[in-house]
């Protein structure tokens, strides 16, 4: 009934967990990729179970004292605009910005919505640039920024849909909306057609603590990069770099996988979306491109619990930097420790069909899981039995999810296989249910339409399905 899936049951417990359910989390041996078992724990012992609009910030269940407090002060990090004044608390915002405020784009630690229509992008997306013109970057950076103080904006970004027809193996037609973006600069030397410009939405943000501690064996065996077991589905590791050693490193966070830790990634959303200091880049003339390194600065991102009890604890503000140690390491504490909400509607006979159809159409050999984290810092987010549904892998999807030049024309882009636990709750959470790097699907059901490439065949076997299936798929996915 349940076909390979398998509901472990064993005895309610403390931890908020409904009664009668899973005790899966506790279980997992060994750091290799297992096959996954279901479980409505899919963020291990950590699993918070309320589907309200607080479903993403909560703290992981199984965390200490000292985190919490990690936890509550990084809150206040995560939500305080900054300012441009120079003194006050919370200053050093812009010139360039996209928000003031983590929490601007994370709203309840979510996901920004895609656009509603044709026009400007709304807050929350931000846009990169790529070029091989070095004039180009040291003018507007590796992003176009939609804010500034004192000046116009540097860019703005706006999006025209165009509708596209299709039809389901039955017949039902189904439209897709493709977007075409439109960049304008406010001065400088202005961008070149074959300049690349990359639109972005603001992924929700729970589990990141149990994604960086995926073992890296475990990527390194899931990865595929030329299809040697010829399933037509490859999958490469993210390149990314420590900043602060210069060390090669596996990317896990991003659409495109290029940040390998979430202090690497909090301090680049610092730099690059609030232009805003700190020890990864200590003035606003390093870029992401030429980072400048900082003398002096423990090279360690790795961290002792035990420091919190020092009250001076990395309190100095670094010379340079306008975010301090301290806030740097709370902001990633809060969001390393962001709990996974648990799997909901397990044992639906509809539901159960959906995970069968999800298996078989191929949708798992990419958004799989089944992982156990190796120990960190945190002992709560250690030797967790997770189940994110990704393999957090760089795929391509198809070049009609590309991202496009100045000039309009697509380009080839991998994608980093998303996460999927939580996705259910996205509408609760943030209000939308748009959907993809650049938020073009408007729902779950136009999500899987867009794949193509690596993903062809799945998306084939989606539009294979009849209506009751299609249905059952999409009540899975939004039981996670
Ligand atoms: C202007 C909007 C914006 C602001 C402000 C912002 N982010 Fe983000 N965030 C994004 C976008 C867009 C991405 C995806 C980036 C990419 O793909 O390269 C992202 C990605 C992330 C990720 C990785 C998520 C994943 O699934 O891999 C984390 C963690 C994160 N942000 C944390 C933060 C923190 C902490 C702050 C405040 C310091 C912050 N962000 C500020 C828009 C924003
Ligand atoms: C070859 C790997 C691969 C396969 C197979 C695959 N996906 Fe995906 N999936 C991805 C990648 C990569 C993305 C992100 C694409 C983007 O944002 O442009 C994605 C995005 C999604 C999203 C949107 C997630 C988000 O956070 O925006 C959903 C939902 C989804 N996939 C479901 C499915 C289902 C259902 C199937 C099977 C029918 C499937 N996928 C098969 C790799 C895959």
């Amino acid at each position: 009934m349940l076909g390979t899936a398998l509901v472990l049951l064993a005895c309610g417990d403390d931890t908020g967990a409904p009664d009668g359910v899973d005790a899966a989390a506790t279980n997992g041996s060994g750091g290799s990729a297992q096959q996954p078992v279901r479980t409505i724990r899919t963020g291990g012992m950590g699993t918070a179970f309320d589907d309200s609009e607080r479903a993403f910030s909560l703290t992981a269940r199984n965390v200490n004292h000292y985190e919490r407090q990690a936890f509550a002060d990084g809150k206040d990090v995560f939500e305080a605009a900054w300012n441009p004044r120079p003194g006050e608390e919370f200053s050093g915002l812009g010139p360039n910005f996209d928000a003031s405020a983590c929490a601007n784009c994370h709203l309840e630690d979510g996901r920004s919505a895609g656009p509603v229509g044709d026009g400007p992008l709304p807050t929350g997306m931000t846009v990169r640039l790529t070029t091989d013109q070095p004039a180009i970057i040291d003018h507007y950076g590796g992003g176009l920024s939609s804010q500034a103080f004192g000046r116009e904006p540097e860019a703005v970004v706006t999006v025209a849909y165009e509708e596209i027809e299709g039809t389901y193996d039955d017949g039902t037609p189904y439209s897709l909306r493709r977007p075409i973006y439109t960049a304008t600069v406010a001065d400088g030397p202005g961008l070149p057609d074959d300049a690349v410009i990359g639109v972005r939405v603001a992924p929700q943000l729970p589990g990141m603590g149990l994604l960086e501690l995926i073992p890296d064996a475990d990527l390194v065996a899931l990865a595929d990069p030329d299809d040697l077991d010829g399933d037509g589905i490859s999958g490469r590791l993210g390149e990314a770099v420590h900043l602060l050693t210069n060390e090669p490193a596996i990317g896990r966070f991003g659409w495109n996988a290029s940040q390998p830790t979430v202090e690497q990634q909090t301090a680049t959303a610092l730099f690059n979306d609030m232009s805003l200091t700190s020890r990864y880049f200590p003035s606003d003339l390093c870029d992401r491109w030429a980072p400048c390194l900082r003398a002096g600065v423990p090279l360690s991102t790795e961290y002792n619990v035990e420091d919190y009890g020092d009250p001076n604890f990395g309190v100095q503000e670094p010379a340079g930097g306008e975010v301090s140690d301290r806030q740097l390491l709370d902001l990633t504490v809060y969001t390393q420790i962001l709990a996974v909400p648990g799997a909901r509607d397990i044992g639906d006979p509809v539901v159960e069909r959906g995970n069968e159809l999800f298996t078989d159409a191929g949708c798992a050999s990419c958004h799989t899981g089944g992982y156990t984290t190796r120990p960190g810092p945190i002992q709560g987010l250690s030797n967790q039995l997770i189940q994110p549904y990704s393999d957090l892998l760089l795929h391509d999807l198809g070049i009609e999810l590309g991202d496009r030049t100045v000039g309009g024309d697509l380009v080839p882009t991998e994608w980093r296989t998303p996460p999927l636990w939580g996705i259910g709750l996205l509408e609760t959470v943030s209000g939308h249910t748009t959907l993809l790097h650049d938020g073009r699907a408007r729902d779950v059901e136009e999500a899987v339409l867009w794949h193509g490439g690596e993903a062809t065949a799945s998306a084939d076997a989606f539009r294979a399905m009849s209506a009751d299936d299609r249905a059952a798929l999409l009540a899975f996915l939004q039981s996670l």
